[in-house]
């Protein structure tokens, strides 16, 4: 572990189940329940979420203090991170016996208020849910290589299932010359993106060595950007922050798109907050089967992130709806864990 990280950052990681207060309130329940909830992805791992406890059901609040104006400006991949968030919470409700109850979208004045969510009639979990809720605590976003073996088949139609049945589409980018089109689309992304000082400044923000305190953003192993500079931490977040990196980025994302044995796209039908936070949900599920079976996974959005570049994607998906992640997908060495804030920092009490 980099010394430059507390230990605590990385505690939420080692949550037991054994833990879980059964003899507890139904508050307290739900509060242990959240530990699962943190767990999940986050563009720049920002954490963009917040919790409230009220009449034993928990409130899901998209942090949009949290959210990042350059990369994300309607907030689309903030609320896909709390649909994240969301599909571990359920499957720890899950997990722990009861039916997980969700209204998303309560309140229509509250556009921050993404779900209410409550423990319904006890249930026992299915198998599938059962390997999902043990694969949370080691699934890690892993922008390294992937060896060159094929994925299975049918993981990847469960994966195209599970999508649907979380209202959105998985399509498997086939064939070289689409592969390589996709390819050029997230290399023009990486050179667009990096040539925006606004742009490098928030990412330097969030890969700067003073989030150790405040257990979010990405240390410098996670995000690869070692690979592409070798400097010590604080020295890589000053250069992406002052020098336009764009093309040797470009360079070594193509790359990792065309060598990852898997390339697909995570869309939905329609583009509102709605659809942003099923996808988010969707994606978790992705992550999570991967992972279950030791396939790894790693983003590569920014063919959807540069506004000029998704309908270029549209087009040579020709598939009716919209993309809103682009995943690599494969055989990879083990990575370390990302910080994550506490329970207790995203309770809202009042
Ligand atoms: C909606 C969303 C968008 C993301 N976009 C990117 C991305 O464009 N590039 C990237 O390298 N990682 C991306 N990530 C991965 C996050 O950086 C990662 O989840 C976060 O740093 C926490 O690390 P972990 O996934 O290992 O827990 C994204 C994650 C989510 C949920």
């Amino acid at each position: 572990m980099s010394k430059t990280l507390t230990s605590s950052s990385f505690t939420p990681w080692n949550i037991s189940e054994r833990d879980f207060p059964k003899l507890g309130s139904p508050s307290e329940q739900l509060e242990f329940l959240l530990n699962y909830a943190i767990l999940a992805p986050s563009g720049h791992n920002t954490q963009p979420w917040l919790f409230r406890i009220a009449h034993e059901t928990i409130e899901l609040y998209a942090d949009r203090t949290r959210a990042l104006p350059v990369n994300d400006p309607l907030d689309r991949e903030l609320t896909i991170s709390c649909g994240a968030a969301l599909l571990n919470l359920q499957l720890a409700i899950r997990h722990f016996g009861y039916t997980d109850v969700v209204k998303t979208f309560p309140n229509p004045d509250d556009s921050d208020l993404l779900a209410h969510i409550w423990l319904g009639d006890p249930r026992e979990e299915t198998e599938e849910e059962h390997l999902l809720f043990a694969t949370m605590t080691r699934r890690h976003t892993n922008r390294l290589p992937f060896q060159n073996w094929d994925i299975p088949e049918t993981l990847l139609s469960i994966m195209k299932k599970s999508t649907i049945a979380e209202g959105a589409w998985l399509e498997i980018i086939e064939g070289e010359d689409l592969r390589n089109a996709v390819a050029d689309l997230i290399a023009e992304g990486d050179r667009i993106q990096l040539a925006d000082p606004h742009f490098r400044r928030e990412l330097a923000a969030w890969i700067h060595s003073s989030r150790i305190i405040t257990r979010d953003g990405m240390p410098t192993y996670a995000k690869s950007i070692r690979q592409l500079l070798d400097f010590a931490t604080p020295i890589i977040a000053h250069v992406i922050r002052t020098f336009d990196i764009g093309r040797g980025q470009a360079a070594h994302n193509r790359e990792l798109a065309l060598g990852s044995p898997v390339l697909a796209v995570l869309g939905t039908e329609e583009d509102t907050p709605a659809a942003w936070f099923s996808a988010g949900q969707a994606l978790e599920r992705v992550l999570l089967l991967g992972q279950a079976v030791g396939v790894s996974a790693s983003f590569l959005n920014q063919p959807i992130q540069v506004i000029q570049l998704r309908p270029k994607l549209q087009t040579l998906l020709n598939k009716s709806g919209y993309p809103q992640i682009i995943l690599r997908l494969g055989f990879g060495s083990q990575v370390k864990p990302t910080p994550r804030r506490g329970v207790s920092e995203v309770l809202l009490h009042e």
